[in-house]
């Protein structure tokens, strides 16, 4: 079926029977017709008729296969004529050619020590699990079964994407020139996106699966976080101690140190008495900075516990063999609620209320959802020893009664997927997969769901109270989970390996329609001996620019808060304080993210698909289309080696300094000692940048500077940015009169010394912030000294124009209204 002018979906399925596929009704997907019932002479599909439709599908009957093409370049995207369709009850499998020169992507989640382009023959095994970022090539904590596929034709890049929905475990297996997928149940439903250019094949797939959800202004501030903050005075001490070190921090967090036992939404009356927390959460709230915490989906078995109880009540937790499957996580013995159980998801949605009531907490972590359980099979409370033990060094070791389960065919299914990278049992450290759900739905089926349903509610939870937009931060992801929640990648370690790591994965889940997203800033585990201050140091510099940036740790890590070293403290605030600066443009990607899908960290390829030589770049990545990072990623270097595609990339941090590329694809050797990462921003952009300062409360008033990069030595050259400013409360991000403004920027300079810029401004009745002016203009790439340049802003020739001494710079002081409302500021 061709369901949109760009998307063509392949299903295939049983004729007779009803098989399990993702459930609809969890995804917020664009409403599709039904696929019409296979007919025993008549083709098993329909062709919709989309004037200017790029793809094609055939298929041969017998044996049968199926292929789709691309006309305008005559390409073979997809073609499973090279080995016999499987279609069983628990084992699929199809295979698909690939051209040997495709550059491919995806296939999450898992790390890639060989960087964003997937290396042939590395395993990718798809099933939520909780194996920490560390292991390499090994199912983690997401499941997305997509690819993104790009070639180079002629010079010139042309990609589209291929999804296949299913939450089944699946092993795919890349070779270079084939792709196979073995699947342990479901359906076979793909969907191919047309693209042709990177953009495009995210702007189709999240139009699909869900758009990325809209994220609060100071979600994009620094984070600090810890597991071991024991007490509030800890807590307060690392904010008094950000505070006077004057790096910036908007979000405070605790992992599940806040708690009672360890359990989900109370609070350790000793070390977190309520009265004293809800003091300090006043006097952080009138700053400006906000708190969240971290929740597990394990309730505690325990009949004291009111939330456990009110479970019990609602009969919402996932059973076995009649009764609520017993596992066990950090407060000992659990039950797993179903949130797929329409009053499992309402009794969170409930307990997410109660909980606010007690602490007004900004944002809520869902952890250890894959589901995480420290036991295997069907498990009972112990008789002969406590469980958990108090005093025991290792909490995660399982202390229940357990048996695996042998005698079926969800525990032991015919084909083992190569789960947690040992073949392992599928249940192994999970849920039992013969556990099942609401309605009769199996674990088996659904379990790399579990994380995303659980997002899901509690994003109707925090909404629903709040009235505000939510902010999530999840660890089990799914395709579409990028509509509620954040993502962090995990476990990893303090090591050079991991700061690398680090960014693929990042990139992938801009791809999974994932934006907001970032890794542990200096690494969680501890690696001995710790390489910690030079590493993290660099962290800052590589962290101060994922989308989501926070410092995270194990309790067995050294302190590795910002401030703790003078040298990482200057990185921070160097890096950091760009970023600030740099808050209005992220802030409008993510905008933009919520509208398209495209990536706020992207891969180069993204703005450079015809520029191959970026197509493997894993070090380097780009924020929105037009500012690059490339930071320093191993130990005692002082310069870094980056790759420029075409043009000419000013130093954001010093912008006398530019490079200019001609796209041969050689290394430049920048300069990058230990308290400078280099970023740089290409010519044809226009910047937004603010005053900065240490809390995104503080730096979204300051006045604006706008940073118009032309090519070096313009005669005739145009650039364009865009701003986009709303009160970051309400929980839709749209461009509704009197609720936001869309300021679009168009330069141009002609004959070397004549410049415009022009704002086009969307909706201007926005006036939250009166005086959000442009008090600056910096115009980059005029061979300007001594020239006498005339400027024109909006119509206006009176500007004055500055030229300075250097051959790259010439700056306009401009009193410029941004957004056009009644008074002018
Ligand atoms: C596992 C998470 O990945 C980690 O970030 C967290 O600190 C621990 N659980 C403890 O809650």
């Amino acid at each position: 079926m061709h369901e949109t002018k760009d998307r063509v979906r392949v299903q295939i399925t049983d004729a007779e029977k009803q098989r399990w596929e993702v459930p609809y009704d969890l995804l917020p997907r664009e409403p599709s017709p039904p696929l019409g019932p296979a007919t025993a002479g008549g083709a098993p599909f329909t062709a919709g008729e989309y004037p200017g439709q790029d793809l094609v599908f055939t298929y041969g009957r017998d044996p049968f296969w199926f292929a789709v093409h691309r006309k305008s370049t005559r390409q073979t995207l997809f073609n499973t004529s090279r080995a016999p369709l499987v279609f069983k009850d628990q084992y699929l499998e199809v295979s698909t050619r690939l051209p040997g020169d495709a550059a491919l992507y995806g296939l999450g989640e898992n790390t890639q020590p060989g960087g964003i382009k997937l290396r042939p023959n590395d395993p990718y095994t798809l099933y939520t699990t909780d194996a920490s970022a560390i292991n390499l090539n090994t199912d983690l904590y997401g499941s997305h079964p997509v690819y993104v596929d790009l070639r180079n034709i002629g010079g010139r890049g042309v990609a589209h994407a291929v999804l296949l929905l299913n939450s089944n475990g699946m092993d795919v297996f890349y070779t270079g020139t084939s792709l196979t997928y073995k699947v342990i149940g479901g359906l076979l439903d793909f969907y191919f996106f047309a693209g042709p250019t990177p953009l495009a094949v995210v702007d189709q797939y999240t139009a699909m699966i869900g758009r990325p959800a809209p994220m609060p202004y100071w979600a994009f501030g620094f984070h600090q976080c810890r597991w071991g903050y024991h007490n509030l005075s800890v807590v307060e001490d690392v904010v008094e101690n950000y505070r006077s070190a004057q790096i910036p921090l908007d979000v405070i967090w605790n992992d599940d140190d806040h708690m009672d036992a360890r359990k989900d939404f109370t609070l350790s009356p000793v070390n977190y008495p309520r009265p004293k927390l809800l003091a300090f959460l006043n006097k952080i709230h009138a700053r400006g900075m906000k708190y969240i915490v971290l929740i597990d989906p394990g309730i505690n078995v325990n009949s004291t516990y009111g939330v456990y109880q009110r479970g019990m009540d609602r009969d919402i937790f996932i059973k076995l063999d009649g009764q609520p499957y017993l596992a066990q996580v950090w407060p000992g013995p659990v039950y797993f609620p179903d949130f797929i159980n329409p009053n499992g998801a309402s009794w969170w949605i409930d307990e997410v209320r109660r909980f606010h009531e007690l602490v007004p907490v900004d944002g809520l972590w869902i952890d250890m959802n894959e589901a995480s359980n420290f036991c295997t099979g069907k498990c009972t409370i112990p008789t002969t020893h406590r469980c958990p033990d108090p005093t025991s060094k290792e909490p995660w070791l399982c202390c229940l009664d357990c048996k695996n389960i042998t005698n079926t065919r969800w525990d032991e299914p015919p084909y083992k997927i190569n789960a947690s990278g040992k073949s392992a049992r599928l249940g192994y450290n999970t849920i039992a997969t013969s556990a099942v759900h609401y309605n009769g739905i199996l674990e088996y089926n659904a379990h790399s769901l579990y994380g995303f349903s659980q997002a899901i509610a509690t994003h109707k939870g925090l909404q629903s109270i709040q009235g505000k937009r939510p902010f999530i931060l999840t660890r089990s992801t799914f395709v579409g989970s990028g509509a509620y929640a954040a993502h962090w990648t995990g476990d990893n370690k303090g090591t050079w390996e991991d700061l690398r790591y680090s960014i693929s994965t990042m990139l992938n889940f801009g791809i999974f329609g994932m934006p907001m997203v970032g890794s542990d800033i200096c690494g969680f585990y501890p690696a001995s001996p710790p390489p910690l201050e030079e590493l993290c140091s660099r962290w800052i510099e590589l962290g101060a620019f994922y989308p989501f940036s926070r410092d995270h740790a194990n309790f067995a890590s050294p302190r590795q808060e910002l401030y703790q070293w003078q040298s990482v403290a200057r990185s921070a605030r160097n890096a950091l304080g760009m970023r600030y600066r740099m808050l209005p443009y992220l802030y409008t990607l993510n905008y933009q993210a919520h509208l398209t899908g495209a990536p706020v960290a992207r891969p180069l390829f993204f703005s450079f698909p015809d520029f191959a030589p970026c197509y493997g770049v894993s070090r380097q990545f780009l924020l929105g289309a037009g500012v690059m990072v490339s930071p320093v990623l191993e130990q005692g270097a002082s310069s870094v080696d980056a790759v420029f595609p075409p043009g000419t990339w000013y130093n954001l941090f010093d912008t006398s300094k530019a490079v200019v590329s001609t796209g041969s694809g050689a290394a430049v050797r920048l300069p990058a000692p230990l308290n400078e990462v280099n970023v740089h921003v290409h010519q044809g952009t226009v910047l937004p940048l603010q005053r900065g300062g240490t809390i995104s409360r503080d730096a979204r008033a300051t006045p604006f500077t706008l940073v118009v990069a032309f090519p070096l030595g313009a005669e005739d050259a145009d650039a364009e940015g865009a701003v986009y400013v709303d009160d970051d409360e309400r929980p839709a991000m749209v461009l509704a009169e009197g609720q936001a403004t869309y300021a679009r920027f168009h330069a141009a300079v002609r004959g070397g010394r004549e410049v415009t810029v022009l704002s086009d401004v969307a909706l201007g009745s926005y006036s939250m912030h009166k005086g959000l002016v442009i008090e600056k203009i910096t115009v980059l790439g005029l061979h300007g000294a001594g020239k006498d340049l005339a400027i024109q802003v909006d119509g206006a020739d009176d500007a004055t124009a500055v030229a300075t001494s250097s051959p790259y710079f010439a700056a306009a002081d401009a009193a410029q209204v941004l957004r056009q409302g009644e008074e002018e500021d």
